[in-house]
């Protein structure tokens, strides 16, 4: 079965979704869509390399109906800056209808759709995932979601062995967001609940990510356009608190901010500074506990995903 997998080429959740269908040794064979680049060689892994790619461009529907013409399945892993993020996933939800593919599933993997409509940089995930589900009840193609909550792999962030950090960053490439372990002195910020009590969140390994996937595949019923969640662990901040001073070594800041203060600071940020924006407004959904994520398809399968722990300990411990 093939499964194409558009924005396959990124060293993330491309490469976590292409490696866990290669593994499955020619149960799901993956196919990568990319827009045409003279860079492609140079920016793929090895193993993406192993991976056939078809060049497409998001804008035509032809181009993308003929890229899908024999597979069974999309998963889009797109991350597309501004409006084109929605038309290129609806082209690609339209081209995947007309090819005659079975299952689609929208670029999520983060948290909840009640939480993506309060932030606005992820209310394109809610207006493509609208898009989807007139067509799954019309019929046209079977879909799901694929919460995960947020990268563990945040946390790799401030080792200071280059070659650990690497591996433990897993080709995140982002800055520090609440967990700041690469500060000279170490903080976390922790968006407190209207009572003071501090939330849950969910964190998932992005190598994990393509394992949790490949179960949704396998799942013979239809997928029926919902959620299938997946956690590599959920915890509170009291135990992200100390797993962190555990396994650095460090004592670890912690600054409370309610959901108050967190408007407060909204208004200062200007909506130019669009991720201090998103990360804002993406605490004030942590003040409403929508952090957690319903792990859907850890029940679904046997997969051991990484927890925060064994995390902690297999790349912080080796500092
Ligand atoms: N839960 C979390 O903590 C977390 C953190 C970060 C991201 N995410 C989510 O994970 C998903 C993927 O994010 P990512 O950071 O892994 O993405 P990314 O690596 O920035 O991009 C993925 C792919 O999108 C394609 N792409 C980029 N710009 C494009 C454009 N202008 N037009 C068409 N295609 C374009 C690229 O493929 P080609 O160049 O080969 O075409 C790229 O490999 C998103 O849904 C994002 O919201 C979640």
């Amino acid at each position: 079965m093939r499964v194409a997998v558009a924005g396959g080429t990124s060293p993330t959740l491309g490469a976590s979704i292409v490696s866990a269908l290669l593994a499955t040794q020619g149960r799901y064979t993956p196919v990568i869509l990319s827009r045409e680049s003279k860079r492609e060689a140079s920016r793929l892994l090895p193993l993406q390399q192993n991976a056939e790619i078809r060049y497409v461009d998001y804008s035509s529907q032809t181009s993308l109906v003929a890229a899908l013409r024999d597979v069974e399945v999309v998963i889009s892993v797109l991350l597309i800056p501004g409006p084109d993020w929605i038309t290129s996933q609806v082209n690609l939800l339209h081209a995947a209808e007309e090819a005659g593919c079975g299952r689609f599933a929208p670029s999520e993997f983060a948290l909840t759709d009640h939480a993506h409509t309060m932030v606005d940089l992820l209310a394109a995930k809610h207006v493509v995932w609208k898009e989807v589900q007139t067509s799954v009840s019309q019929g046209k193609i079977d879909a799901a979601r694929f919460p995960c909550g947020m990268f563990m792999n945040y946390l790799g962030i401030g080792i200071s062995k280059d070659d650990i950090r690497l591996e433990a960053l897993a080709g995140f490439q982002e800055g520090s967001f609440l967990v700041h372990l690469d500060a000279p002195f170490p903080w976390i910020e922790v968006p407190v609940r209207a009572d003071g009590s501090f939330p849950n969140l969910t964190l998932t390994d992005i190598r994990d990510v393509g394992s949790f996937i490949v179960a949704a595949l396998d799942i013979e019923e239809p997928w029926g356009g919902r959620d299938l969640g997946m956690a590599g662990d959920t915890l509170g901040f009291i135990d992200l608190i100390s797993l962190c001073e555990r396994y650095t070594g460090k004592s670890i800041q912690v600054y409370k901010v309610t959901k108050p203060e967190l408007v407060t600071r909204l208004q200062s940020i200007s909506p130019g500074q669009f991720i201090q924006y998103m990360e804002c407004q993406l605490e004030i959904v942590g003040t409403l506990d929508q952090w957690v994520i319903d792990p859907t398809l850890n029940r679904l399968s046997s997969i051991q995903p990484m927890t925060v722990e064994q995390y902690m300990k297999r790349y912080w411990g080796r500092e």
